[in-house]
């Protein structure tokens, strides 16, 4: 999604703008700007691609001046192209933006039938031409903002730079996230707290509605109404702020290699390891009377729901249900007195699963969000927050915080069947004592790299590839697809083992490879015949399992990938390495931009 950063400084302000626009690469773009004042007047640099693209352009032509804007722009309005770049310049305003503007053509409309030309194809220019109407009939600067903000519809981040006022930023936000750093008599903008990094870790979050009127002095914060407001400032943990690949070659790899480290601290957190419990935080609402848990996400973050799915009914014994967020807002689900909507996201800001939180609120349902970002919108409006622990996740593709996710609705799943009488103190221990193990077997499913690598030049050529599962490993096997599709550009789907005859079966033939995940479970023998048939009609199968399904799978054309034996509980956190392995090989075979892959965004604020 589209990046916003801006600074009113002491010196040249263009490669600071970069420098913090680099930190919201990972949120995925396909195009970049700046707007400085040059002795007092706007001056832009845009360039189509990447950030070094702007960088050479910069290099030729640098921009002076100690205030201004910048922005990566993930294209929704227009295609990718420099004309639609941001930021968006009038005689009088620099505007750069992120989300979309829905009643953009109508406004657009207006300023035509006014005689105004528009220079791009984006919703974002009629904010700028707005304002600038302002301040032709007369306006200052913050009045012509408080003039447009109510015409505005849709969900919004907004920065502006004005013509001639070297000590002035107007920032705006509605949806989308904004936060305010403070310097030592400079002050910053910027999408989240990563941009400002290299400038402050003394922080302001705009609230939904606010905008705010920033000079070296400090900022001037109004809520929706114009009421002035005051938003506690906060000091970032150093650790969140840094973006760093260590001594890997891209952040997916840092981030797969962190899981070990990073599920602990989750299960740290909601597990007491003297007594062998789930210590959850308060929740406003007592387990033990809930009837009924939707759970709701998008992409990676839905399919830990739909393996956390597999766990509440069996621990819970209580009717469950998994939505895609964009279809759950939308299909006017009916919603039970005692229910429970669980929403998952990592970054606490995806527009379909916020939206999704509000429905389930508006009816009556009590809500938990399992996030990651805590300063996030989701986690603000939830009713209960389980935080996921996993430390910022920089690669699009999720993979530390899937398995975190995964980690924080099994321990909400032995809560439920304790509060629920369906799992015995005994039973408790059992599971908690499994959990304390995924690092150990986290690390020893690691150890499979090398294995993988050598592997993924088979599946680098090939051109579809096939995930089957049974159980938990369903939803994986649609995660495992997922993550190949996203980052190495190869068709993929995950099915349901039992699903291959009635479709996908017609397409295996000895191109095809086919990734089982499979440990020994009590339904493993059926997974076998799945392997036959594939085996039969030439299908060239990938297998995870233990060694004792290593042995039992006595099916022709199988590489095993062994990983250790484990409770199948805990199995889905400890076969999503091997699974992410898969998908990183693949994709570093392949040349694409791993951390970066082409059209997708790290957080999708945007319908
Ligand atoms: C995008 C990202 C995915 C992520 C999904 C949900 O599609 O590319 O990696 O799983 O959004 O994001 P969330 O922040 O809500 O978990």
């Amino acid at each position: 999604m589209c990046g916003i950063v801006g600074i009113l400084g002491k010196e040249a302000v263009a490669d600071g703008l970069v420098e913090a626009l680099r930190r919201l690469e990972y949120r995925g773009y396909d195009s970049a700007g700046v707007a400085t004042l040059e002795e007092g007047h706007l001056a832009i640099c845009r360039a189509e691609g990447k950030l070094k693209n702007l960088t050479h352009k910069l290099f030729r032509h640098p921009l002076a001046g100690h205030s201004g804007i910048g922005h990566t722009r993930w294209a929704t309005h227009g295609k990718p192209s420099e004309r639609n770049a941001h930021p968006h310049i009038t005689k009088r305003v620099a505007v750069v933006h992120n989300g979309i503007i829905e009643n953009f053509r109508e406004l657009k409309s207006e300023l035509e039938g006014e005689g105004i030309t528009f220079r791009s194809d984006t919703d974002t220019e009629v904010v700028a031409q707005l304002v600038d109407r302002e301040m032709v009939r007369g306006a200052a600067p913050e009045a012509a903002v408080a003039a447009v903000l109510p015409r505005l519809k849709g969900a919004f981040a907004l920065a502006f730079l004005f013509d001639g006022q070297t000590d002035l930023l107007i920032a705006a936000r509605k949806g989308s996230p904004l936060a305010i750093g403070f310097g030592d008599g400079e002050m910053f903008l910027g999408s989240d707290a990563i941009a400002l990094g290299p400038f402050t870790d003394v922080i302001c979050y705009l609230e939904e509605g606010d905008w705010a009127v920033l000079t070296r002095a400090g900022a001037l914060i109004r809520d929706e109404s114009g009421q002035v407001v005051s938003r506690p400032s906060q000091k970032v943990a150093a650790g969140s702020l840094l973006v760093d690949k260590g001594n890997h070659r891209h952040f997916m790899a840092k981030e797969i290699y962190e899981q070990p480290e990073v599920i602990g601290h989750t299960f740290g957190h909601y597990l007491n390891l003297d007594t062998e419990t789930v210590n959850l935080p308060e929740l406003p609402f007592d387990l033990a009377e809930v009837e009924h848990i939707s759970i709701t996400a998008c992409g990676t973050a839905l399919y830990a729901g739909a393996v956390a799915e597999y766990w509440f009914e069996r621990f819970g014994r209580l009717p469950v249900s998994t939505d895609i967020a964009s279809e759950f807002r939308y299909r006017e689900t009916p919603l039970t007195g005692k229910g429970v909507t669980i929403v998952i996201s990592q970054s606490g800001e995806t527009a379909d699963t916020l939206a999704s939180l509000r429905y389930a609120k508006e009816h009556g349902q009590k809500t938990i969000a399992v996030v990651n970002v805590p300063t996030s919108t989701i986690a603000r409006e939830a009713d209960a927050v389980l935080p996921t622990l996993a430390g910022p996740e920089i690669g699009v593709a999720s993979t530390k915080a899937f398995t975190c996710q995964l980690a924080t609705l099994a321990c909400l799943s032995v809560a439920l069947g304790r509060a629920r009488g369906h799992l015995s103190e005994e039973d408790e221990h059992r599971l908690v004592r499994a959990m304390m193990e995924v690092p150990r077997l986290m690390t020893e499913a690691l150890k499979l790299s090398p294995e993988i690598e050598l592997l993924s030049r088979t599946l680098a050529k090939a051109r579809d590839v096939l995930y089957l599962g049974r159980g938990t490993n369903y939803p994986l096997a649609m995660e495992g697809a997922l993550k190949l599709k996203e980052i190495s550009y190869i068709h993929a789907e995950g099915y349901a083992g039992g699903e291959l005859k009635h479709g996908p079966i017609a397409l295996i033939d000895e191109t095809m490879p086919v990734v089982v995940i499979a440990p020994h479970d009590r339904i493993f023998e059926k997974t076998v015949s799945n392997m036959e048939e594939v085996a039969a009609r030439g299908g060239r199968i990938i297998l995870l399992t233990d060694p004792k399904g290593a042995a039992a799978a006595s099916v022709d054309a199988v590489q095993k990938l062994i990983l250790p034996e484990m409770p199948a509980t805990v199995a889905p956190m400890v076969y999503s390495i091997p699974v992410q392995l898969i998908a990183y090989h693949t994709a570093v075979l392949m040349g694409t931009d791993v951390d970066q892959p082409r059209n997708l965004a790290k957080s999708v604020t945007v319908e």
